[in-house]
């Protein structure tokens, strides 16, 4: 059976419906809130396992009252948690995130425990690690942490996606190129080049970029504007956003990912895996907050009955 695993982060996510952001001093009253499981690398592994496929997490929790909320949530989602850990003295992964009336977020990430996911949490999954077809990872980790699963992917003949975020000025290109699969947003990949990303023709020169550098296959999501695939052989697709009406683009990405990774290992077709991506994507953003937002098999399949196109 095809495997994902999914070493990164989770977080719990609090999440603040604005009318405006305050200004420094003043205190200014929200429309809404809402609590959930959040964190880059959980929101991939949920979406990934709410399509069907089986999941491994590594990842860390702290020893505070999120803990075994977080845990249980991925054990709700069929997810193997038999690598997720907590660490005493620490509190879990915290994002409080602003989302504003045009449905934009702002993300602040207090990443406690997952800042403790060390190499070593990766040999003592060793096990479980070998059997994966793909292994996916962001920033919300120790940077070691990630070049270490990234040398394991590398040796064991894995395939391995890196979503570079949240943007990290430090990471080593060098890893980045021994991956697979390299997703950034519009914004990372800005940070990661230090050129303009305005138009989609700037996105592709600066995605070229990377490319000319040795990286595989490099996908920009664009949100609304859908996205970008380039690869090292030449090819290149725009892949269609599907029209929504969002309220709430937090953990899109994530969804994106989640899915994606779900049809790469599923069908191996890296371009059928972009639509669905999209589409999966699209539904997330007309819900509120991230996991939460994230449709399961039957409530997707009928949307991307509509919407996906081969
Ligand atoms: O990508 C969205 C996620 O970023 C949120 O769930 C938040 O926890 C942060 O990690």
């Amino acid at each position: 059976m095809t495997k994902v695993a999914v070493i990164g982060s989770n977080m719990v996510d609090l999440i603040a419906y604005t009318n405006r952001m305050p200004k420094e001093g003043e205190t200014l009253e929200a429309p809404s809130f809402q609590m959930g499981c959040g964190g880059k690398g959980a929101n991939q592994a949920v979406a990934c396992a709410k399509l069907g496929t089986e999941v491994i997490m590594v990842s860390k929790v702290g020893d505070d009252l999120f803990a075994d909320n977080t845990i249980t949530n991925f054990e709700q989602h069929g997810i193997d948690t038999a690598f997720v850990s907590k660490i005493s003295g620490v509190s879990s992964g915290v994002a409080p995130i602003f989302v504003n009336p045009s449905s934009q977020n702002s993300i602040l990430i207090i990443k406690g425990a997952n800042e403790y996911l060390k190499p070593d949490d990766i040999d003592k999954a060793s096990v479980k690690l070998k059997d994966a077809d793909l292994i996916v990872l962001q920033l919300e980790i120790p940077l070691d942490t990630v070049y270490h699963a990234i040398e394991f992917a590398n040796k064991h003949d894995i395939q391995v996606l890196l979503n570079p975020a949240p943007a990290v000025p430090g990471l080593d290109i060098e890893y980045a190129c021994r991956c697979d699969y390299f997703v950034p947003n519009e914004t990372e990949l800005e940070i990661l080049v230090n050129k303009p990303v305005n138009t989609i023709d700037e996105i592709r020169e600066a995605a070229k970029v990377l490319l000319d550098k040795g990286l595989q296959n490099v996908i920009v999501t664009m949100g609304a504007r859908g996205s970008l695939w380039l690869s090292k052989t030449g090819d290149e697709r725009l892949i269609e956003p599907v029209p929504v009406k969002a309220i709430d683009t937090s953990g899109a990405g994530d969804a994106f990912i989640g899915c994606f990774s779900h049809f790469l290992v599923q069908t191996g077709n890296t371009e059928k895996a972009l639509k669905y991506a999209s589409a999966y994507a699209a539904i997330s953003v007309t819900g509120k907050g991230t996991q939460s937002s994230y449709p399961n098999v039957a409530e997707f399949n009928e949307f991307a009955a509509t919407y996906v196109t081969n």
